[in-house]
């Protein structure tokens, strides 16, 4: 072997030490062949994150629309002729872009960042309102991710053992609306047109009625984001998807890690709701398609997007 030689050798083996001994250090390497190599940096700071892996899971996350409206961007006509369908609206397209204008001008409507940072580990759980949190004892364990977001009416207090103490976003309409404190985002899912009307009088008016949430911390959830859960999610199953689906969904934008409480029957096959006793045995799910949506989170469990936390 000459000295050229023999410094090439040298130099190959430098580099392979450069690109393979990082690899061992790095937390965030798994074994996919999709993230493979020591080139590549995680999607998020979490040991492991949502996006990383298959690259049809992530795409499919990607070409999703916004899951919240953004200001001064409406929807297109086609989707808000799915989601006027709903509850049979009378209004037509040009009505609701005035409304959804009115509602920017009153309200200064937020979004959450969709977009994954390498330096970011956002862990998250939603609770739904099964009654399979009853005696669960995942109080503690919610509390300590770093958004809890609750739906509906479920309530924390005389459950706090179950269900925890902390609530930073709650998800609500008006017929399941509650006082929200100071510090919780209300995350407003709009199903007519009056729902934004209402959302201006008790949460964007000044007259002399207690506002319903802190106006600064409002977000709207995207009817065009309803329509694609509902068509590509849940492959059109049911009328529209389930508040808790849709948390689900939005969660998978906004969180790098995501647990999930609260959802699915009891362990007597009821689906009933943790803060109410059950008089009726009800194994239904309403006009929501409630088994699919709870195959699907069982096959994201699977494939180790999310952690379901079955409870009691
Ligand atoms: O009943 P409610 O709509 O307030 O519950 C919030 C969400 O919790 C539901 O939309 C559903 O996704 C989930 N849930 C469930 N199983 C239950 C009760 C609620 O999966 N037994």
């Amino acid at each position: 072997m000459n000295y050229r030689q023999k410094k090439s050798r040298v130099l190959i083996s430098l580099l392979l030490c450069i690109s393979v001994i990082p690899m061992f250090f790095n937390p965030s390497w798994n074994l996919s062949v999709y993230s493979f190599g020591p080139w590549k940096s995680s999607f998020c700071s979490c040991l492991k994150c949502i996006r990383d892996g298959d690259p049809r899971f992530r795409e499919q996350i990607d070409a999703s629309p916004e899951p919240f409206l953004p200001r001064k961007h409406s929807i297109s006509e086609n989707d808000f002729l799915w989601w006027k369908k709903i509850k049979q609206e009378k209004y037509d397209f040009a009505f609701f872009n005035a409304t959804v204008d009115k509602v920017f001008e009153m309200l200064p409507i937020i979004s959450e960042d969709v977009e994954p940072r390498p330096d970011r580990c956002r862990i998250c759980a939603i609770v739904g309102n099964s009654g399979n949190l009853n005696g669960s004892r995942y109080g503690p364990l919610i509390d300590l991710h770093d958004f809890v977001i609750r739906m509906n009416y479920g309530p924390t207090r005389g459950f706090e053992v179950d269900v925890g103490t902390k609530t930073t976003h709650r998800v609500m309409y008006p017929e399941t609306a509650s006082l929200l404190d100071h510090t919780t985002h209300l995350v407003f899912f709009p199903f007519k047109m009056e729902d934004f009307l209402w959302l201006i009088e008790n949460v964007g008016s000044d007259l002399n009625k207690q506002s319903l949430a802190n106006k600064n911390l409002v977000m709207i959830l995207n009817p065009a984001f309803m329509k694609h859960v509902h068509q590509v999610w849940l492959q059109k199953k049911g009328a529209y998807p389930s508040t808790g689906f849709m948390t689900l969904a939005f969660s998978l934008m906004i969180c790098d890690e995501v647990s999930v409480f609260g959802f699915g029957a009891d362990s007597d096959g009821n689906w009933g709701h943790y803060f109410e006793k059950i008089k009726v045995q009800n194994f239904g799910t309403g006009y929501h398609p409630g088994k699919y949506e709870y195959n699907l989170i069982q096959q994201l469990q699977k494939i180790q997007k999310i952690t379901l936390y079955k409870g009691h």
